[in-house]
């Protein structure tokens, strides 16, 4: 255990240094999430200015029977990084067949909660935790019950925290380790004027600006980085040609950094990139998965701001189970 605590620092550092030997410097964004971070996310999520969970639970509620329906009876449902839990729930308190639910997370102490939680709500649930990270490849594990659709539910619009390439992949290997006619039932940000995109990452209350520096403290903590946290800021905008909003961290002086006691130079106004969220039209996240999945369909709210997403497995994509290959 403490070997493989420490084979994780070390990984992390190698991820840390090689992030900011780049000419333009960057940090993974998974380390936004220590425990703080995580408090501050869910804030975040709660912030007025952050349409973004509000809206996929007001679509989910709106649509919970049509949802219900095209999933049918007795489901195997996945859910991909299963956030506060707060969303699968409106899922379970409607699909009562459920042949099972399997909640993937990379933190296995994050799912012993959740798991623990939710089998006192839902005691006649069979909830089988998977501790993966879904970023890269995983696969889902054999379960002894019959089950009707697989439906794999990845809301939160986390897809747009990948670049598009990384999307491709993420989403043929999710074509690869599904059942045919697997649902993929995802929650997508949608293009919008760039005022409203761009207040909800620069939030009033400095929330989501809290969020991103607290990546510096983690590493201090971590790491034992000597980032001063009070000569950064956070800076939020529209990258419109790329079509996401960036994240930034960026110095307000010329400074040296050290990191396993090697110096990094900041010089003012450079910046640290922490984070993409790239924003859809229909038209392009239609484009983005088609080689995998069809869009069956779309439920979004009277702004379209955002979407939720039915889509199917295509009987051609990944690689099915040899019965069916002579459908080819
Ligand atoms: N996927 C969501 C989004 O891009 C949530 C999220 C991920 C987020 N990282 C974030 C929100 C950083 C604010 C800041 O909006």
């Amino acid at each position: 255990m403490e070997n493989q605590i420490a084979v994780k620092q070390q990984t992390m550092l190698e991820e840390v240094k090689a992030g900011l030997q780049k000419p333009k410097k960057s940090l993974p964004s998974k380390f936004f999430y220590d425990e703080r971070g995580s408090k501050l996310f869910e804030e975040i999520t709660q912030l007025e200015e952050y349409y973004p969970t509000r809206t996929e639970i007001s679509i989910i509620e709106q649509n919970i029977d049509d949802i219900a329906e095209q999933i049918g009876p007795e489901a195997m449902l996945v859910e991909l990084g299963s956030g506060s839990s707060r969303k699968v729930r409106l899922l379970l308190d409607r699909l009562n067949s459920l042949a099972c639910y399997l909640p993937v997370d990379i933190s296995e102490e994050y799912l012993q909660k959740v798991t623990t939680q939710l089998k006192q709500d839902y005691p006649d649930l069979m909830i089988t935790p998977l501790c993966a990270d879904y970023t890269s490849f995983f696969e889902l594990p054999d379960i002894e019950q019959s089950y009707g659709k697989q439906v794999i539910f990845f809301p939160g619009s986390t897809i747009g925290n990948f670049r598009p390439a990384q999307a491709g992949e993420f989403l043929e290997n999710l074509a690869h380790v599904t059942d045919d006619n697997a649902l993929l039932l995802i929650g997508v940000d949608l293009k919008k004027e760039r005022s409203v995109l761009e207040a909800a990452y620069n939030d009033e209350q400095g929330v989501t600006a809290e969020f991103n520096k607290n990546m510096l403290k983690h590493l201090n903590r971590k790491l034992g980085t000597n980032f001063n946290v009070d000569n950064f800021h956070h800076s939020a905008f529209y990258n419109e040609e790329e079509g996401r909003i960036e994240m930034h961290l960026v110095s307000e002086i010329d400074q040296v950094v050290s990191v396993d006691g090697q110096q990094y130079r900041f010089e003012e106004g450079e910046s640290i990139h922490t984070e993409n969220s790239y924003k859809y039209s229909l038209e392009e996240f239609e484009d983005l998965v088609a080689t995998w999945f069809t869009v069956e369909q779309v439920w979004t709210d009277n702004k379209l701001y955002f979407s939720l997403q039915l889509l199917k497995k295509k009987a051609v994509a990944g690689n099915s189970a040899p019965e069916n290959s002579q459908k080819l």
